[in-house]
């Protein structure tokens, strides 16, 4: 349990096509926006150069609307909290140049966050009626995203043990990948489920695509997605437009039945070797409703944790509540900026 004082946070994310700015206020949003660049559509995927040069031009706006939704200013901000690792290295710096600026300015004390370890800590903003200082741990923390795909042994903050990751693609990527051969806008993600949706139960139970397993006891709580695309890439040029178009929800369905057993999979499997009971949620995948409900299925409702879907795609608030936490433990840090560094 983590014991909360009075703290106000400023959480700012920026590291890959969401420009977000929180305030959090011991564990609980006051204000939380997002700007999410629908500028990278056109091109199928995220373009770095222009998810810099969009984050540039909200990041200050949206600092001084949180400030203001939020009813402080700066000199009320106890901490400012800013992703400096891992993501895209042009669009971090923004956020990185912004929060050293505040910093610079007003005095404000300064840490960075690890996207991922950010991810993970939405788990821990309270809802409402929800007090979420109460997760009991140790959990088995899945964290599906469109760059990151792992699971972790989480037992207390800073505690937390990588068991297995994805060996290629994300499984955020996977579901952007197959909806950019299904004619989707990226991010495909929410599409597919919303297509899937529509396909009865067993409407077409010939289309299945395989789940990778590794028999390799290193990697046994690892993923892989890049053979389940080629898959699905395979069925659709042999299947033909007609076929397709006549089974689209059908396909959706199956396809995000092979992802979501590959997460549920992992997820139960390490719980049992670990005895744990508790499982969680995070990342922008976490918000598919079909992977809740199959956790929820295979693990016992009351023992799966999930996020609402505004705290599992990327947002300031997640960052803030690290930097909270990262206060509390004694681990504050001076951005350094790694795109490259995980947990
Ligand atoms: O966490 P996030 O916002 O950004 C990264 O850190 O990557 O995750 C974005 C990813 C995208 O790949 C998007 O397609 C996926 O999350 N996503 C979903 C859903 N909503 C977002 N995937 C499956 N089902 C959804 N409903
Ligand atoms: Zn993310």
């Amino acid at each position: 349990m983590y014991i909360l004082c009075t703290m106000i946070t400023m959480g700012i994310e920026s590291s890959c096509d969401e420009t977000s700015v929180a305030i959090l206020r011991d564990g609980r949003v006051l204000s939380s926006l997002t700007h999410s660049q629908a500028e990278h559509a056109i091109y199928g995927g995220v373009v770095p150069e222009v998810a810099s040069r969009a984050h540039l031009e909200r990041i200050d706006g949206l600092a001084k609307a949180a400030m203001e939704q939020g009813g402080v200013g700066p000199k009320e901000i106890d901490l400012i909290a800013v992703t400096d690792s891992p993501g895209l290295a042009g669009a971090l710096l923004v956020g990185v140049s912004f929060a050293l600026g505040m910093h610079a300015a007003h005095g404000i004390p300064i840490t960075g966050v690890n996207h991922l370890e950010g991810h993970i800590c939405s788990l821990f903003i309270a809802q409402d009626g929800i007090d979420n200082t109460n997760v009991p741990m140790p959990f088995i923390v899945l964290l599906a995203s469109g760059g990151h795909t792992a699971v972790y042994k989480y037992a207390s903050f800073g505690d937390c043990e990588l068991l297995g990751r994805t060996v290629d693609d994300a499984a955020g990527e996977a579901f952007d990948k197959v909806g950019k051969l299904l004619g989707f806008p990226y991010p495909a993600g929410r599409a597919i489920e919303l297509e899937a949706a529509k396909a009865p139960n067993d409407s077409r139970p010939e289309i299945t695509f395989p789940v990778a397993r590794f028999s390799d006891p290193d990697k046994r709580y690892c993923f892989s997605f890049s053979g389940l695309k080629t898959a699905v890439k395979n069925f659709i040029s042999k299947s033909g437009e007609h076929y397709i178009n006549d089974n689209r929800p059908a396909l959706c369905a199956a396809f995000q039945r092979a992802v979501v057993n590959s997460l549920v999979c992992n997820v139960e499997a390490a719980a049992a070797e670990y005895g744990i009971k508790t499982a969680a949620i995070a990342g922008g995948v976490a918000c598919n409703g079909f992977l809740r409900s199959a956790m929820r299925k295979r693990l016992g409702g009351g023992n799966v944790i999930c996020p609402p879907p505004s705290l599992c795609t990327d947002n300031g608030a997640m960052i803030a509540m690290a930097g909270q936490l990262m206060r509390q433990n004694n681990r504050l840090r001076f951005p350094v900026m790694d795109p490259g560094r995980g947990i």
